[in-house]
């Protein structure tokens, strides 16, 4: 099988139609997508509509979907993401907004292969930045393999008997082959809000048969995104992080 793995799209409907494009002749058996769909950008109902059309699919909830469905208030929240996420609540259609409030929470068993989280798989909510984070929740968990986002950067941990290693993806293509007796946390990146200093859009195919995971960086017109956000009157900032990927 052969997955194509998404996630915080962040209404960024300029970011996921370049990517949508760039796998439209890949060959991708299923969807899989990592949660944080809305929330920062200008076009929540296009990005929930165009993700609903992929199929087959299986998606989990994020912590702005919380926010911007009401089931969170975002009292944890800044106030640019705030202000973001409730301009989100109020934009969405009753059966966007119902469709992602009904998003299962992670982790989440993908046919058996793999699981998948937000954050972590202990706590939806929770940030895998390095090896001690991933550490713990590797000593906490039994998945030999989990996809992860939340934190949006592109990154593989892996535990070996001996070691924690890490393979961030600076540029265009990683290509990680997964090792047979070795576990593994993978985030394929954000693809509506990169923060890692790269700001095209960062998304994963895994190949469960070859055990190749590969983290693909592809480039959007940025620029559509930014007015889009200035012209909905969001706040400038989530226009302006956009060119710089931070
Ligand atoms: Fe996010």
């Amino acid at each position: 099988m052969r997955y194509l793995i998404l996630s915080d799209i962040h209404s960024n409907k300029q970011a996921l139609g370049a990517v949508l494009a760039a796998v439209r002749r890949k060959r991708w058996d299923k969807a899989v997508v990592l949660g944080d769909l809305v929330g920062y950008g200008a076009n929540p109902n296009q990005v929930v509509d165009a993700t609903r059309r992929l199929k087959p699919l299986v998606a989990i909830r994020g912590n702005h979907d919380k926010v911007c469905t009401g089931i969170e208030n975002g009292e944890l929240f800044n106030r640019v993401a705030l202000e973001a996420a409730m301009w989100t609540r109020r934009k969405l259609t009753p059966s966007n907004l119902r469709w992602l409030r009904d998003l299962p929470q992670g982790p989440v068993v993908v046919d058996g292969a793999f699981a998948i989280a937000h954050g972590t798989p202990i706590d939806e909510d929770a940030y895998i930045f390095g090896e001690i984070e991933a550490l713990n929740i590797f000593r906490q968990t039994d998945f030999p393999l989990c996809f992860f986002g939340h934190s949006h950067f592109p990154v593989i941990f892996g535990l070996s008997p001996e070691a924690i290693t890490t393979a961030l993806a600076l540029e265009s293509t990683l290509r990680f082959r997964l090792e047979e007796g070795c576990r593994y946390l993978v985030n394929p990146g954000s693809i509506g809000q990169p923060r890692d200093g790269n700001p095209r859009a960062s998304f994963a195919l895994y190949d469960s048969r070859t055990r190749v995971v590969t983290i693909q960086r592809v480039v959007y017109p940025i620029k559509a995104a930014q007015s889009r956000i200035i012209r909905a009157g969001l706040p400038r900032l989530l226009a302006d992080r956009l060119a710089i990927g931070r």
